[in-house]
């Protein structure tokens, strides 16, 4: 790895989201360019509420290369953007953004990310059957991701089924799908005839690491499992699937995949995956 100093071309990119301060993506990225021995810096910007669009749109003027946007501005920035691409349109949220020839354009790399978390290990997507746990931001990337990746069915169970069935309104269009609440005996059918179980919701995050999204019972073989938590990396979801020798996943595999996704958006070069994945371990 080169050390390299800033200098009169340095180019910036960065994170606006508030807060910021635990992001793993100035380490990611920061890791990449050195790898690759580019002459770029990316830092975390704390935006304060009511000050989105002039930050973005300040950020540009002064000549930013690419912004990240996450937590709570992902579906509000679009609104100050000039274009925004049909998946972030249809999942309604960006966390990329490129300025192309002046314009402002919005993408989601956060469902692209998922998938190559499992096509990147050899995993198929297309033709398979995933039953997603929750429908807020993340399932929605996810849902959406999956219907265009060919996903053979999607069942979506959340605690608050109306959300679920909102979103399968939504999907409903590109693939086979239906909604769900938390019963323990249908969702116990729908897993035995599925091949992979995802958690999007917060359950069993830190410092609630003792729950489980669902009963540990209904973790079976035959099932894969993805837990898009990544604090801790093992949570007790994984961890059950694992004793049951089962493909367990975690949420580090999307952070870094959809962090490639941008990194490229930016660039125009392939994000080093391996670079990008060391230096959030080590972090
Ligand atoms: P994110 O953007 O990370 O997906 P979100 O939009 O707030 O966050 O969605 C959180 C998801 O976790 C929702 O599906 C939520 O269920 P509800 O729609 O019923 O709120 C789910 N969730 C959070 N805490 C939960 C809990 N204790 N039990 C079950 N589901 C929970």
């Amino acid at each position: 790895m080169k050390d390299y100093s800033i200098t009169g071309t340095t180019r910036l990119v960065g994170l606006v989201g508030y807060p910021v301060e635990h992001s793993f993506s100035p380490v990611m990225h920061n890791a990449a360019f050195r790898s690759l021995n580019m002459n770029y810096v990316y830092l975390p910007f704390p935006v304060a509420r009511g000050h989105l669009q002039s930050a973005v749109r300040g950020l540009f003027c002064a000549g930013v290369s690419g912004l990240n946007v996450t937590v709570p501005y992902k579906e509000q920035v679009i609104e100050y953007l000039d274009e925004v691409d049909d998946y972030a349109r249809a999942v309604g949220a960006v966390n990329t953004i490129v300025s192309k020839e002046g314009k402002l354009v919005g993408y989601n790399t956060d469902g692209p990310g998922f998938i190559s978390s499992l096509t990147g290990q050899g995993f198929d997507v297309r033709g398979r059957k995933f039953v997603l746990l929750g429908a807020g931001g993340s399932a929605r990337a996810v849902a959406f991701a999956l219907a265009k990746a060919g996903a053979g069915g999607i069942c979506i169970v959340n605690r608050t089924v109306a959300r679920a069935e909102q979103l399968v309104k939504e999907i409903g269009v590109w693939v086979d799908a239906q909604a769900m609440g938390l019963d323990h005996g249908a969702l116990g059918r729908e897993i035995e005839n599925s091949h992979w179980l995802i958690n999007t919701t917060s359950v069993g995050m830190f410092p609630n690491t003792h729950q489980l999204p669902l009963d540990a019972q209904l973790v079976r073989p035959g099932i894969g499992v993805v837990d898009l938590i990544y604090n801790p990396l093992r949570t007790k979801l994984l961890i059950e699937a694992q004793r049951q020798g089962l493909a367990a996943l975690n949420g580090m595999e999307m952070l870094v995949y959809q962090g490639a996704a941008s990194f490229s958006l930016w660039t125009g070069v392939e994000g080093p995956v391996d670079v990008m994945k060391q230096a959030i371990m080590q972090a």
